[in-house]
């Protein structure tokens, strides 16, 4: 795979933030109907993801405990943006979620110096956005309105960084932007056919899922590697095919949340 300037590059990474989930993990938000999560699974599964950021990928990983405050609260991604100059916290859209950020400030202000916030009336998940460079797509979702949406393009914008929006209000079956699109370097997007024809990916290699795998369109790439959900094979050769080294990882109980392999951790490079 080609290099990229680590202080520019979307996916080297040197730390990143998990939580570890909560006991009533299955109280928290899902539209998705595929059973009730199993707390020892969960926390397998967990334990394997923080496995795979430490031993495969080399990270430092900051473990935050439960907190039965918030049981979607092992959603880190969505309380914060995280770049190599600057941190942004957000304002999530649902309103039991909405606790998460101060639960999670103390500890972004423990590694990034310059930290924005979201404000009122500005709502923002993590998960609707999608840093691919120089370039960040900001998803505008029912979780993140418009003004949270412009909030963050001007921060993003006064930091030197293009912005751009994509509304999947008319999307069916999609929370975030990032359930549905991932970028893993190399001018290279993972999509769903639904964002296909948008004009702002053009200037993208475009790798389809299909749409019977469309849930591991959410995949990370993390320095050399792709962490991909397991047993979604026509994603996996497209990706193999193409030299990336890949990390299945066994996901099911977090889907069962609406939860996929971004949700679990926030992720950042700083300067040894
Ligand atoms: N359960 C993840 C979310 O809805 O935010």
């Amino acid at each position: 795979m080609s290099s990229e300037n680590p202080m520019e590059s979307s996916y080297t990474f040197t730390h990143a933030i998990v939580r570890i989930p909560g006991t009533n993990f299955a109280e928290g938000l899902t539209s998705v109907d595929f059973g009730i999560p199993d707390y020892p699974t969960v926390r397998l599964q967990h334990s394997a993801y923080i496995a795979a950021l430490k031993t495969a990928c080399g990270l430092q990983v900051t473990v935050l405990p439960a907190d039965d405050s918030y049981p979607d609260g092992t959603f880190v991604e969505d309380t914060a943006i995280v770049t190599p100059h600057f941190a942004v916290m957000t304002r999530p859209g649902a309103a039991s979620r909405a606790g998460e950020v101060s639960a999670m400030e103390d500890t972004i202000r423990a590694h990034f110096q310059t930290v924005y916030s979201i404000t009122e009336p500005g709502t923002l998940d993590g998960g609707d956005i999608c840093d691919a460079g120089d370039t960040f797509f900001i998803g505008i979702s029912h979780r993140t309105n418009e003004e949270g949406a412009h909030q963050l393009a001007s921060i993003l914008e006064s930091n030197g960084y293009r912005a751009v929006m994509v509304d999947i209000r008319g999307m069916k079956n999609i929370l975030h932007l990032k359930s549905g699109i991932a970028y893993i370097g190399d001018q290279r997007l993972v999509m769903w056919q639904d964002f296909a024809e948008m004009a702002c990916f053009n200037d993208y290699e475009k790798i389809i899922t299909l749409p019977e795998e469309n849930y591991a369109a959410n995949c990370i790439r993390i320095n050399e590697h792709i962490l991909i959900p397991a047993d979604y094979d026509h994603l996996a050769d497209q990706l193999e095919t193409r030299g990336y080294s890949l990390i299945p990882l066994v996901m099911e109980e977090f889907q069962k949340m609406d939860g996929g392999l971004s949700c679990l951790s926030l992720r950042f490079f700083k300067e040894p």
